[in-house]
């Protein structure tokens, strides 16, 4: 096999940029005075670095595109591509925290897509369902759109939450007791409960504003994409919701089951229901919904408004929830802001309707108009119609609790020798469970526990092992007095005989068909993928001898002759959108310093300046901060006086980019180089053949802010990042070619 001579400092200082006259020549004498042991025209060397490429990081299966077929709208039900993986039983209890976590690592689930597809068109029909059948008036009471008629109901959803707020300090000031967080060993319990639908906080926005999205919409889509951006902390880790919440349960008491190794919202721990026990499915459903929202940009837009409308306003759920953590001395930070952003004045939810009132603007006849309301109210009455608090504690609930607390020092002693597990093989015995040290932290757990666990079967108290034992010859009798067995019996009595789970599918049939019906004969398909993710692979050869080349240093110059004059330059700010534009659908993983810089990036790209400590709120909106790539392209392609809109599809040279871009998180270091590459090219508009000092100048500025947002990741010494960014240099000059 052939080594090739190749050094990382081949390119150091080894080129003049805008003083050489011919390329080839001027290239060859400067490396012939300052690199003698270099041999190959830079020509040869990218054509070399492009082969090798090529050669060790895709599977050729892999890159092969998909022919595209925009001609044949696919049935909802009829979902095409990959075989769906087999989740759990119909009716397993953990069936949806599975599906969470597929959506929370759809690059290692890609079948996830299908079900979310499937699943969200389930919840739809449920959530319909039952608000068509309110009596009370809903968003669905106003039949045609009107902006008038949006913002008045809006107005008095807004009216109502107050009076309700209202309603509430004066029952606490007149000594009610709390309402949603009992005590701080609840809350514990509570914001466990509730923290799938908070780790996954904006996603439903996170597709909105790509590469892709038409050029119409995407003043409309950027406004959506600035409240994600600020859901997630504008790039500042320490305002990222998500991580506030992280750090809100990590600051709970840890050394209890409420909180202990929870794991991160993608990870298996999350869902193993020993770690995080829980029947309430509310969190999980809600949560599923909001991933899978974000996976359907294109197909869903006005759903995916409507839902964000409902979603931003502030309820009062969120007001009490502040408060009374405050009560318990906990962080309401994460709380709070959901009062304070979420403002209808300046913050999301004027943002919100804002959005959805352009969109509304956008259709072209009566009819479209019709559709799309139909569909921004779907979305807006799934939000209101889901759930993410867990459900509160029934008095009954409440009672058994003083039951066992009341007994839990006696109960000690009595349960030492006991073997009995609650809560599973990996639960704890009896004994344990009533220590009277850690009982206040763990009885709510403890009530979730017993009352899954094999001691009790649902609405059938004399079936019930628990009151076998607390009866006569049960080993247990005596323990309990008449009166306390009978709370235990109500408290059995009230369980449902069918599971949460088994309730929501039969829901689903029932409900089968509202959203159909709802928005009229023409249902949203969904558009097949043009290409498949590709994970980054090293190296994939049949030979065991291959000497693979050493790849050269990521350069601080180029001779910007590289680039061939007929290299279209829109093409180059089309790519430059492309490479993290995937990676914010996974909240969890942005909720990192690495997400952070990715984050800031793709701000920057998008053409919002740096706000500092404060938040941009209406202000981008009344007055937006700066143009992004996608845009300067558009304004560089009407000055070439084009007849034809611009493409926002880059040709079949760049299919390897749009693959890796899928999966981010496993290409991330080479699309890092990639992204470098891409705005390493942007800072000379000039070997483009860019004219326009404005939009040259503003390439360069985005140019040099993205540059310095990657170096903080320190990438250049990554192979990955360097395959990347010798990956696009070959690509542009190979494009012209
Ligand atoms: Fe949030």
């Amino acid at each position: 096999m052939v080594s090739y001579n190749l050094t990382p400092s081949t390119f150091d200082g080894g080129f003049k940029i805008n003083n050489l006259p011919n390329f080839l020549t001027d290239v060859a004498g400067n490396f012939m005075t300052h690199h003698q042991y270099f041999t190959l025209s830079l020509y040869t060397l990218v054509t070399l670095v492009f082969t090798i490429s090529i050669f060790t990081i895709f599977n050729p299966r892999q890159t092969v595109p998909k022919e595209r077929d925009h001609s044949i709208p696919i049935p909802m039900d009829n979902i095409p591509h990959t075989p769906i993986e087999p989740l759990k039983d119909e009716y397993h209890p953990s069936k949806y925290r599975h599906l969470y976590h597929h959506l929370q690592n759809p690059e290692s689930h890609p079948a996830a897509r299908n079900y979310a597809w499937k699943h969200l068109h389930q919840l739809f029909d449920i959530t319909l369902s039952k608000a068509l059948a309110f009596s009370s008036p809903t968003i669905l009471s106003i039949p045609k759109y009107s902006r008038i008629s949006l913002m008045d109901f809006l107005s008095t959803a807004e009216r109502n939450t107050l009076a309700q707020w209202t309603s509430y300090l004066s029952r606490r000031s007149s000594g009610g007791k709390p309402e949603m967080i009992l005590n701080r060993s609840h809350a514990s319990h509570f914001l466990r409960l509730a923290a799938p639908a908070k780790y996954v906080d904006g996603v439903w926005l996170s597709g909105l504003h790509r590469s892709n999205t038409p050029l119409h919409l995407r003043q409309i889509t950027r406004t959506a994409w600035q409240i994600l951006s600020e859901e997630l902390g504008d790039g500042d880790l320490a305002r990222n919701h998500v991580y506030i919440y992280s750090q809100l349960l990590k600051s709970l008491n840890t050394n209890n089951k409420n909180t202990t190794n929870l794991g991160a919202g993608d990870s298996l721990l999350f869902i193993d229901e020993s770690q995080n026990p829980g029947k309430d499915i509310n969190s999980w459903i809600a949560a599923i919904s909001q991933l899978s929202l974000g996976m359907f940009p294109q197909e869903l837009l006005p759903e995916i408004l409507g839902f964000n409308l409902a979603y931003e306003a502030v309820t009062l759920e969120t007001l009490v929830c502040a408060h009374e953590l405050r009560e318990v001395r906990l962080d309401p930070t994460y709380f709070n802001l959901h009062v304070t952003i979420d403002n209808a004045d300046s913050g999301h939810t004027a943002m919100a309707l804002h959005a959805v009132i352009e969109l509304m603007k956008t259709c072209k006849s009566i009819e479209e108009e019709d559709n799309t309301w139909r569909r921004v109210q779907a979305g807006y009455t799934l939000a209101q119609g889901l759930s993410v608090n867990p459900r509160p504690l029934t008095q009954v609930e409440l009672d058994v609790l003083e039951i066992f607390s009341n007994k839990c020092g006696a109960a000690t002693s009595a349960h030492l020798r006991c073997k009995a597990h609650i809560g599973g093989a990996k639960g704890m015995k009896l004994g344990e469970w009533m220590d009277p040290e850690k009982w206040e932290e763990r009885k709510y757990t403890f009530l979730e526990v017993l009352g899954s666990s094999s001691w009790v079967v649902p609405g059938r108290p004399e079936e019930s092992k628990l009151i076998q034992e607390i009866s006569w010859k049960g080993r247990m009798f005596g323990a309990f007095t008449v009166n306390e067995t009978t709370v235990l019996k109500n408290w059995i009595s009230e369980m449902s005989t069918v599971s949460a789970i088994e309730q929501f599918e039969r829901d689903i049939e029932q409900a089968k068909g509202s959203y159909i019906r709802f928005i009229g004969s023409r249902p949203p398909v969904l558009n097949p993928q043009d290409i498949d993710p590709v994970h980054h692979t090293t190296i994939e050869t049949d030979s065991e001898d291959l000497i693979l080349p050493e790849i050269p240093e990521i350069p601080s110059e180029l001779p910007i002759n590289i680039v061939p004059k007929n290299f279209d330059p829109c093409r180059l700010l089309l790519a430059a959108s492309t490479p993290l534009q995937h990676y914010l659908s996974s909240s969890t993983k942005s909720a990192t310093r690495r997400g952070m810089i990715v984050l800031k990036t793709l701000r920057v790209l998008n053409g919002l300046a740096d706000v500092g400590n404060l938040i941009a709120g209406m202000d981008e909106v009344t007055n937006p901060s700066g143009l992004g790539v996608i845009e300067l392209a558009q304004r560089l392609h009407s000055n070439q006086a084009q007849v034809q809109p611009m493409q926002l599809e880059l040709d079949t040279n760049w299919n390897w980019l749009n693959s890796t871009s899928l999966s981010p998180e496993s290409n991330f270091w080479f699309l890092i180089g990639v992204q470098y590459a891409l705005v390493f090219l942007m800072h000379s508009p000039e070997a483009f053949g860019v004219m326009d000092d404005d939009i040259s100048t503003k390439m360069q500025e985005i140019s040099i802010r993205v540059k310095e947002e990657l170096e903080a990741l320190g990438f250049r010494v990554n192979e990955e990042s360097k395959r990347g960014f010798w990956m696009t240099i070959n690509t542009v000059i190979r494009e012209a070619a």
